[in-house]
């Protein structure tokens, strides 16, 4: 199959691929997403073919405005309006009881809930709107890679096996959105993302936060956190402020070329070894969010390292969000002075 591309002056075109039940990945402003038709059901499995996900683990439905939700969604409650009305469109994912059969088992993954989402990204907005119906879309990644914040990434996963990509250039935020399960009694964050649980609390009160280390016999309330993660081909290893000079003293030990990734900051004030290759996260935890997942990826595609060393920020606000997708794609693994 031909990837095609499209762009804002060819969406109507991209909103009838959608509506014939073939594959698009879509612009938003955290991540691209690969959009079908969430209520064809046989074009929602391709979805997981394409990606080569589990099947247990339920997708987002991307909605053009609040109706499209209230027509699948028990009656709304205050706080869940309040919600929409705040943060919509924009990086917050809501999880909701669904009316008895709304959206099909392969939306659901099986479960009485969903997860809607209104993204902040105009083309994207319209091509909803044109296709007439909700786009369901996981980040068009292949499965256990770093999720795709430009229209090449997504190419470079999945063309030959979708229809077309809507290109709208970069991704504004660079990791997925917050996803608040409003579905129960006390509103709990499932994964940390765009909108901070600062934000969602200075909103509705008290949120729980249930997106921490997920023991071996626990079963994670948001399917897709017990899966392998945002994995580059080489092993990355967190690097703290301080840990900088010995993590680069050990880089430079190494017999092959290393990542290394940090703001302009941290570059500054240390030297990079001559085998070590740096890839700039910018200035902050903003800009380092924008640049994390193309950074990893840099290190699969344009060059081989063994080694990825990552820069760690504190988990407040974004932070958490780039912390929470940073740890899963070292598999856990913080660079250790070595011993003597
Ligand atoms: O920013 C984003 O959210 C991007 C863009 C494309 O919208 N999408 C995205 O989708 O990250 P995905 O499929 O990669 O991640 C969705 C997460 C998964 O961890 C999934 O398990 C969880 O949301 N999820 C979906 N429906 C759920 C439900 N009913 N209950 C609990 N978790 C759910
Ligand atoms: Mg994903």
């Amino acid at each position: 199959m031909k990837t095609e591309i499209y762009h804002a002056d060819t969406i109507k075109e991209a909103a009838k691929q959608i509506q014939a039940g073939q594959l698009i990945a879509f612009p938003t402003e955290t991540v691209y997403g690969l959009g079908a038709d969430a209520t064809n059901e046989t074009a929602v499995k391709q979805v997981y073919i394409a990606k080569g996900r589990p099947s247990d683990n339920p997708l987002i439905v991307h909605v053009a405005n609040v109706e499209t939700v209230e027509k699948y969604a028990q009656p709304l409650s205050e706080k869940t309006r309040l919600l929409m009305k705040t943060f919509w469109p924009g990086p917050l994912t809501i999880i909701l009881q669904l009316k008895p059969g709304a959206l099909s088992k392969s939306v659901t993954g099986g479960l009485t809930t969903a997860a809607f989402r209104n993204p902040r990204n105009q083309t994207t907005l319209d091509l909803i709107r044109e296709a007439g119906v909700p786009i369901v879309g996981p980040s068009a990644n292949t499965s256990g890679k770093p999720s795709p914040t430009e229209a090449k990434h997504v190419y470079h996963d999945l063309h030959g096996k979708i229809a077309g990509i809507l290109d709208d250039g970069p991704t504004q935020i660079g990791v997925e959105s917050t996803v608040l399960d409003m579905s129960g009694d006390v509103p709990t964050v499932l994964r940390p993302g765009g909108v901070s649980e600062e934000k969602l609390e200075a909103v509705i009160g008290t949120v729980r936060s249930d997106h921490h280390k997920v023991g071996k016999n626990e079963v994670p309330k948001a399917p897709g956190m017990k899966y392998k993660h945002y994995a580059p081909n080489a092993q990355v290893l967190i690097v703290a402020d301080e840990q900088w000079p010995e993590a680069l003293k050990w880089a430079a030990e190494q017999t092959s070329p290393v990542g290394v990734m940090t703001t302009k900051q941290v570059s500054s004030q240390n030297e990079i070894p001559a085998n070590g290759e740096w890839f700039s996260l910018g200035d902050d935890v903003q800009s380092a969010s924008h640049n994390l997942f193309a950074g990893l990826r840099h290190f699969d595609t344009e060059s081989s390292v063994a080694y990825i060393l990552a820069q760690k920020f504190d988990k407040l606000g974004l932070g958490e969000a780039y912390m929470n997708r940073l740890e899963k794609s070292a598999g856990q693994q913080y660079f250790q002075t070595p011993k003597q």
